[in-house]
């Protein structure tokens, strides 16, 4: 059967007049309803585990703005908490983990088949999601690749170079490297979980993808992804899976090709005429409006969102931001994005 929602054909290949549309962190401190729910869950880690109120936050944009796509409420640090790691927020400042960085801490983390008991309760959030999203809307699971997650891992919280993972790979390779070989086989029990429980798009966040270079890029962002989506395509053949590499640069060149993802999703620094012209060429791409015009609004934030419809209008596209939203963007510039796409 063809697909039907816009989503969908987009991730088949399908070139569309008006892309849909779907925006990183749709859920999120922005909007006031959010915020109410996030009170009501008393902290952020509650909200996630509570199926109901992970639901209801998932669901808020969606009655908001009608966007073509929910993502799934939840985070990329819950694996690592499914393996055993403690996780924390600390309000403004971020997530707080502990740390990874020897044999005997890598050697102590749980099973990879325990994870689901943490994880349970996610799963039920995308189960209730699938019942209660209209037919239209395309449900989007997700997960942070191996890399990314590792450098929360091994940092203990976010880093802004993440230093402390570059150190261990230099000095413990082997260490480091059963870091990522851990994360890469529960990413897919935990992917392949979501997808049994109505997940129909899988997007695989390696937000810190930048920061390795050369050979590096090759063996820690490309060869963790390949590996979960050769998994994932081989138990469930028909849910197409987005990549961002974020801040790859030149080596989301190929990168449909060298991983087997349906779509890669660009970040702000791309250029979306040279995206265009050597990365669409091979497939679908998501993206990629700087999160910045959702904060300053204006007549830059409609040319600026047309001019990414054009560049991508003759291939598969999905419109979105470069990265997520932040909470001190205007809702109404939200309204304003979706309808130049829809309308321009
Ligand atoms: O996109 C969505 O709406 C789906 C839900 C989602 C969240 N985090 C909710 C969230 C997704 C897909 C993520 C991914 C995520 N989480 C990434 C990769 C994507 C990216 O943004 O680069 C990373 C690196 C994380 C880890 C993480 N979670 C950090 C560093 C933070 C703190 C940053 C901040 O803005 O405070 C979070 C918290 C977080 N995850 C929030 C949300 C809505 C804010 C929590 C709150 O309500 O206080």
């Amino acid at each position: 059967m063809a697909a039907q929602k816009t989503i969908l054909k987009a991730l088949a290949g399908e070139t569309q007049d008006v892309p849909p549309i779907w925006m990183m962190r749709q859920a999120g401190r922005y909007l006031p309803e959010y915020r109410a729910t996030r009170a009501e869950a008393g902290d952020f880690l509650s909200l996630c585990y509570n199926s109901d109120l992970a639901t209801e936050v998932t669901l808020q944009p969606i009655r908001r703005y009608g966007f073509d796509a929910a993502i799934l409420f939840a985070d990329i640090l819950l694996v690592p908490q499914a393996l055993g790691a403690d996780l924390w927020f600390v309000t403004g400042e971020g997530p707080r983990l502990s740390t990874i960085t020897d044999q005997a801490g890598l050697d102590a983390l749980k099973p990879t088949s325990d994870i689901h008991e943490t994880l349970s309760p996610i799963y039920q959030t995308v189960r209730n999601l699938s019942g209660a999203l209209p037919p239209e809307t395309t449900l989007i699971g997700f997960a942070g690749a191996p890399w990314t997650v590792a450098t929360y891992m091994i940092a203990g919280r976010g880093t802004p170079n993440q230093g402390p993972a570059h150190a261990l790979k230099a000095e413990n390779r082997t260490v480091f490297e059963g870091i990522l070989a851990r994360l890469t086989e529960a990413t897919i029990e935990y992917l392949s979980a979501q997808i049994e429980a109505g997940a129909e798009v899988i997007k695989l966040f390696d937000s810190w993808a930048g920061s390795l270079k050369d050979e590096d890029f090759d063996r820690y962002a490309i060869e963790p992804a390949r590996q979960i989506i050769a998994a994932l395509k081989a138990r469930h053949p028909d849910t197409p899976i987005i990549a961002f590499p974020r801040e790859a640069a030149g080596k989301y060149v190929g990168f449909h090709a060298a991983t087997g993802a349906d779509c890669v999703a660009l970040d702000n620094s791309v250029s979306p005429d040279w995206a265009a012209a050597n990365i669409q060429k091979d497939g679908c791409v998501q993206g990629n409006l700087a999160s910045s015009h959702m904060v300053t609004g204006g007549a830059a934030l409609t040319a600026e969102t047309c001019a990414i419809v054009k560049a991508f209008q003759g291939g598969p596209h999905i419109f979105n931001l470069g990265h997520g939203i932040t909470p001190d963007a205007d809702p109404d510039n939200v309204q304003r994005m979706i309808d130049a796409v829809r309308g321009g």
